[in-house]
């Protein structure tokens, strides 16, 4: 059977970008095809520098946000990166596999470490290794991700043929990249050429997937937009990031397509259509805040679910590891 596995970052709360880029097809993978594995990548959010509590608290959060969004732990095996400890041991292990220019050309590293490359955290470097571990760690074959992680799992790939070839065996399955539906990169409310991101200063920059209606409302009449009403087919958002942005959050929330977004909407002043769009996203994300505040309600029963995910997660991944460490060459302990 195929299998996906995919991860999200416990750093504050989820937006509409993880939402519309990646989770909300988690969901709809869910079913008898494939075999579902989703994780809150905890160990990642700590290549920058978190506080513990919050940290604690919004790994019990997210988890809630995607059981309230759709991924039902009786379809789906959901847990938390670090309570699965060989994660963290096959990534060491591929950084013997990585090497050093192949990291180098991580776009997200560049980024985040800005010109002050020297004061980044070596886990900051190695992220995309960890993230190769967590793919393979369950010999997944598809993994759905927004746009900004192609390069990963690009990077993912080459480490399982780089194994496969050194250890002359086809032990790792090289994982494919699921980008899917008209949303695979949402844009700043308030910069059409950035990213929508947890990290942006400005929280009018991103709609949040727990925020109310009111404060949805504002975040999208306060949105940047050009001065020309919208046009009539895509080829006219060529060049008007900010209008293409909107149409393709429309979209996507509607489960509609570009061409028909315009078809309906084409001519209309950005007042009127930022009011329609609003609409559709109260409709999408309300019920989903609401079934978080419930969840949250009741951490015991989120620890539950997350230790039984773990369990799971660990059955799978165990057997894996041993056979990693097996054709590497690492002694077996004895068992007296
Ligand atoms: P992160 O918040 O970085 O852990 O991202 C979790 C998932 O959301 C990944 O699959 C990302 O590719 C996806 N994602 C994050 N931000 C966006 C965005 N602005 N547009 C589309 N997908 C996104
Ligand atoms: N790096 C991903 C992100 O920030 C999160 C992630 C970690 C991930 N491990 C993964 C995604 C494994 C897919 C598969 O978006």
């Amino acid at each position: 059977m195929k299998r996906i596995f995919s991860g999200i970052q416990p750093t504050s709360s989820m937006t509409l970008g993880n939402y519309l880029g990646a989770v909300r097809n988690w969901v709809d993978l869910q079913g008898p095809e494939f075999e579902t594995i989703y994780c809150v990548v905890d160990l990642h959010a700590l290549t920058q520098p978190q506080d513990p509590d919050a940290l604690r608290t919004n790994t019990l959060s997210l988890a809630a946000t995607l059981i309230a969004a759709g991924i039902d732990p009786g379809k789906s095996i959901l847990f938390a990166q670090s309570h699965v400890h060989q994660h963290a041991e096959l990534a060491w292990l591929f950084s013997c596999i990585a090497r050093i220019g192949q990291l180098n050309r991580m776009t997200q590293f560049k980024e985040k470490a800005g010109k002050r490359r020297d004061e980044a955290y070596v886990g900051l470097y190695t992220y995309p290794v960890l993230m190769a571990a967590d793919i393979l760690l369950y010999k997944a074959t598809h993994v759905p991700v927004g746009e900004d992680q192609k390069q990963h799992l690009e990077l993912s790939r080459e480490i399982a043929g780089s194994f496969n070839h050194r250890y002359g065996v086809d032990f790792f399955p090289l994982p494919e990249p699921q980008i899917l539906g008209t949303a695979t990169r949402v844009m700043s409310l308030r910069d059409g050429t950035k990213k929508m991101s947890k990290s942006d200063e400005s929280d009018f920059s991103r709609i949040n997937m727990t925020d109310e209606a009111d404060l949805i409302a504002q975040k999208f009449r306060k949105a940047r937009t050009d001065p020309h009403p919208l046009p009539e087919a895509p080829e006219g958002l060529e060049g008007r990031p900010e209008a293409e942005n909107l149409v393709n959050i429309y979209a996507a929330l509607a489960r509609s397509s570009v061409e028909q977004v315009l078809a309906e909407h084409g001519g209309s002043q950005f007042s009127s259509f930022k009011q329609a769009l609003t609409d559709v996203a109260v409709t999408a994300l309300s019920p989903i805040a609401a079934a978080v505040n419930r969840l949250m309600a009741d951490p015991a029963q989120l620890d539950a679910v997350l230790a039984e995910g773990a369990e799971k997660a660990e059955a799978l991944a165990a057997p894996i590891l041993a056979d990693t460490r097996r054709l590497m060459g690492l002694a077996q302990r004895a068992r007296g």
